[in-house]
C-alpha cells in the first residue's frame, strides 16, 4: 500500500541521515525481513553488530539480543524498537537463581545460552547460540562440571551430541518451541514422507526426534537439528522439494523467498512467538525518529557478560 511504501522510504532516509543499520531475526514479520540490512540467527546478527560501521544499530528481535549488540558495542546507539518485546526463555532463570546453582557446583563451568539477561551472562563463563552450542561445550576440558542453561531441550541435544555425563540442564523453556509436539511432528511426516525435516534444538520435539531417528521411525538421513541460519542455508542447497520445518513460522516467509520452486510446512502453525511479532514497520520508524528505546547495560555488568560474549562469537 502506499502508506506502507511512504513509511519504508522514510525509514530509508533517515537510516541513511544517521548512519543506522537495520538488524533483524529469522522470526520477524515479513516487511521487517524485506527492509534489513542484516537478517540472521542469534549468532549471525551478533557478528554483524561486532563488524558494523554504523552508529546507530536498530534491532529488529527481542530484547536480550539488543542488549547483546550493546555489549558487544557500547559507543554505538543501539534501539530496540519495543521495549515489550522479551523472551519467555530469558526470564525462565534470574541470576540470583544462577548464583544458588553455581554454589551448589563450585567448581562447574557455566554456559549460557543467549537467550538470557545481561546480568545472567555476566555470572557466564562461555555464552552460546543454537548453531555453535556443541562447539563450546567440546571446547571445555572434559573432567569440568558444567552447568548448562536456560534451555532443557537443547541442554538435552547438546548432552547427547557431546556424549557428556557431568553436564547438568537447567529446566527452562521456549514457551513457542515446547508448543511444537514430537507426535505433530511425526504426523505432518506422515502426509509429506519425502520431505526433509527441519528441527530448531529449543523444540520439545528435538531430543525425542533423535530417539525417534534411532528407532527408525524418522528417516536418519532427512532429519536435521538446526539453528534458523543453519535451516535456511540447509533448504538452500538440498534437493528436496519439501521440508517440515519444525520452529517459528515468521521463518517460512524467508524460505519460500529464498527458494520459490520448494514447499515450506509448518509442523505447528501456531509456533508464533508473541515478542518477535510487536516489531513493526511504524516502531521501526519511530525509533529511528525519536531514538526510542535506548538499550545499555550497566558497565560493570557489560564488562563480566562481554567475556563470555566475546567467547561466543568466536568460536564454531
Ligand atoms: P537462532 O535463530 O539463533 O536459532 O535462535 C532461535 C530463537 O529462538 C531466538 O530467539
Ligand atoms: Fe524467546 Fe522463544 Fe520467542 Fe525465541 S521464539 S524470542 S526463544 S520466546
Amino acid at each position: 500500500t502506499d502508506k506502507k511504501n511512504s513509511i519504508v522510504e522514510e525509514i530509508i532516509e533517515l537510516k541513511k541521515k544517521r548512519n543506522a543499520i537495520l538488524l533483524a531475526h529469522n522470526y520477524q514479520i515479513p516487511e521487517i525481513q524485506d527492509i534489513a540490512d542484516v537478517l540472521g540467527d542469534s549468532l549471525a546478527l551478533a557478528r554483524a553488530a561486532l563488524n558494523t560501521e554504523a552508529d546507530v544499530i536498530v534491532f529488529c528481535g527481542v530484547h536480550f539480543m539488543a542488549e547483546t549488540a550493546a555489549i558487544l558495542n557500547p559507543e554505538k546507539t543501539i534501539l530496540l524498537p519495543d521495549l515489550e518485546a522479551g523472551c519467555s526463555l530469558a526470564d525462565s532463570i534470574t541470576v540470583d537463581q544462577l548464583r544458588k546453582w553455581k554454589r551448589e557446583h563450585p567448581e562447574a563451568v557455566v554456559v549460557s545460552y543467549v537467550n538470557t539477561s545481561a546480568e545472567v551472562k555476566a555470572e557466564s563463563d562461555y555464552c552460546c547460540t543454537s548453531s555453535n552450542a556443541v562447539a563450546i561445550v567440546n571446547s571445555i576440558p572434559e573432567k569440568k562440571e558444567v552447568l548448562f542453561l536456560p534451555d532443557l531441550f537443547l541442554g538435552e541435544f547438546v548432552k547427547k551430541e557431546t556424549g557428556r555425563e557431568n553436564m547438568y540442564i537447567w529446566q527452562g523453556e521456549c514457551h513457542v518451541h515446547a508448543g511444537i509436539r514430537p507426535g505433530q511432528v511425526a504426523e505432518v511426516f506422515t502426509n509429506h514422507n519425502d520431505a526433509d525435516l527441519l528441527i530448531h534444538p529449543e523444540c520439545g520435539c528435538s531430543t525425542s526426534s533423535m530417539y525417534l531417528k534411532a528407532e527408525g521411525i524418522l528417516p536418519q538421513e532427512k532429519t536435521h537439528i538446526l539453528s534458523t541460519g543453519q535451516m535456511l542455508d540447509y533448504s538452500n542447497k538440498s534437493n528436496a522439494e519439501q521440508f517440515i520445518v519444525a520452529t517459528e513460522v515468521g521463518i517460512i516467509h524467508q524460505m519460500e523467498k529464498q527458494n520459490p520452486n520448494k514447499q515450506f510446512i509448518a509442523a505447528n502453525p501456531e509456533a508464533v512467538c508473541p515478542f518477535m511479532k510487536m516489531i513493526t514497520l511504524e516502531k521501526v520508524l519511530m525509533s529511528l525518529k525519536n531514538n526510542t528505546h535506548i538499550i545499555t547495560v550497566p558497565k560493570k555488568i557489560a564488562r563480566k557478560a562481554k567475556h563470555a560474549i566475546d567467547r561466543m562469537v568466536s568460536i564454531g
